[in-house]
């Protein structure tokens, strides 16, 4: 039997912007998605999961479905059969059928922890290992990344692949149509508290990164100097991490959430209810994660206001939890 693992991830800052070829940073979370499974001795391919339901299908037919499909992916187990598919004709044969079960800590009701990137990572590990693909982890991303794109409707980083292959404190940087479209560079090991709440709002990940896109295409001049001043943020955060200064942190953070939420528009209500919340408890800074439109925030705090700012959270309705930061990527079990 073959067990992989692989975790999802938060961004402390630097969303959308990274689109754009500006930095972000990333988090892997303590929260991992676990694949295992066997081959069969038939060409069936069976693969249970309790959150995304079931795949029964064989290897022929699920190979010719999805990896000629231009389109947009129809259901939530779509990507996985393209990524089963695409193993089968780009890195190995599947030579014989299996059958894989799914099992995931990462809640998956509004997304925006990265939950599908962590079921892909994972998969593809688990992949290469029972049919012994042969791919080293620092080529994972690029067979990965563009499942991304379709996920995300057309554009993407990229940068959630790059946190649940790698794992830690990540700065990531798109580059433009580069053979390695993106850059990675980890920061070390650091400790931070974090209290992520998840609104229960179903993150719209595909339309938000389309509106923005719309709108950086019908205003370039304004849309360039949002992400210049998200990228400032970035690198400032950098600095603040490196200096372990939380103040300067949770500032940077919060304006990374203004310009979130009042230039870009990709908030949600319930996001900025928490995030208000998270800051009246004491944390250092808090905002929204991800995609937004829903999903989840992040609140940074420290050891004597986390579990305030956890409560403070679920008054509001939310489900928030203290979450390990910074663990490793994708591994074997
Ligand atoms: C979505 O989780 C993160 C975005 O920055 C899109 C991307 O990086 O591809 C909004």
């Amino acid at each position: 039997m073959v067990e992989s693992s692989a975790p999802g991830n938060i961004f402390l800052l630097g969303e959308h912007s990274v689109v754009y070829e500006r930095p972000a940073l990333l988090a892997s979370l303590g929260r991992r998605t676990y694949v295992s499974g066997d081959k069969r001795d038939d060409e069936k391919v069976f693969v249970v999961s309790e959150n995304y339901g079931k795949i029964e299908s064989d290897i022929e037919s699920l190979g010719k479905r999805m990896y000629e499909s231009q389109g947009n992916y129809m259901d939530e187990l779509d990507p996985l059969r393209h990524l089963i598919s695409y193993f089968h004709r780009v890195v190995n044969d599947l030579d014989r059928g299996f059958e894989a079960k799914i099992e995931s800590e990462i809640p998956k009701d509004s997304g925006g922890q990265s939950s599908s990137t962590a079921v892909l990572t994972a998969f593809f590990d688990f992949l290469n290992e029972l049919y012994g693909g042969g791919v080293d982890k620092g080529d994972y991303f690029s067979h990965l990344y563009p499942l991304q794109v379709k996920i995300h409707g057309g554009a993407a980083s990229g940068s959630e692949f790059a946190s649940s292959i790698f794992g830690g404190y990540n700065k990531v940087v798109k580059t433009p149509d580069g053979q390695r479209p993106v850059e990675f560079e980890n920061l070390g090991n650091l400790e931070l508290d974090l209290v992520v709440g998840d609104t229960g709002v179903k993150a719209k990940t595909d339309e938000t990164v389309s509106k923005v896109r719309r709108n950086w295409q019908n205003n370039k001049k304004m849309y360039e100097s949002y992400f210049n001043s998200i990228a400032d943020l970035v690198g400032r955060a950098e600095k603040a991490i490196e200096e372990k200064n939380l103040e300067e942190l949770g500032y940077l953070m919060n304006e990374n959430h203004r310009i979130l939420s009042k230039q870009l528009e990709v908030s949600h209500p319930k996001l900025e209810e928490f995030v208000e919340a998270a800051r009246e408890a004491g944390a250092y800074g808090a905002k929204l994660s991800g995609g937004g439109g829903g999903g989840i925030m992040v609140a940074l705090c420290d050891e004597s206001n986390k579990k305030d700012v956890r409560e403070a959270i679920e008054e509001k309705g939310g489900k928030a939890g203290i979450t390990e930061v910074g663990v490793p990527g994708v591994m074997r079990e």
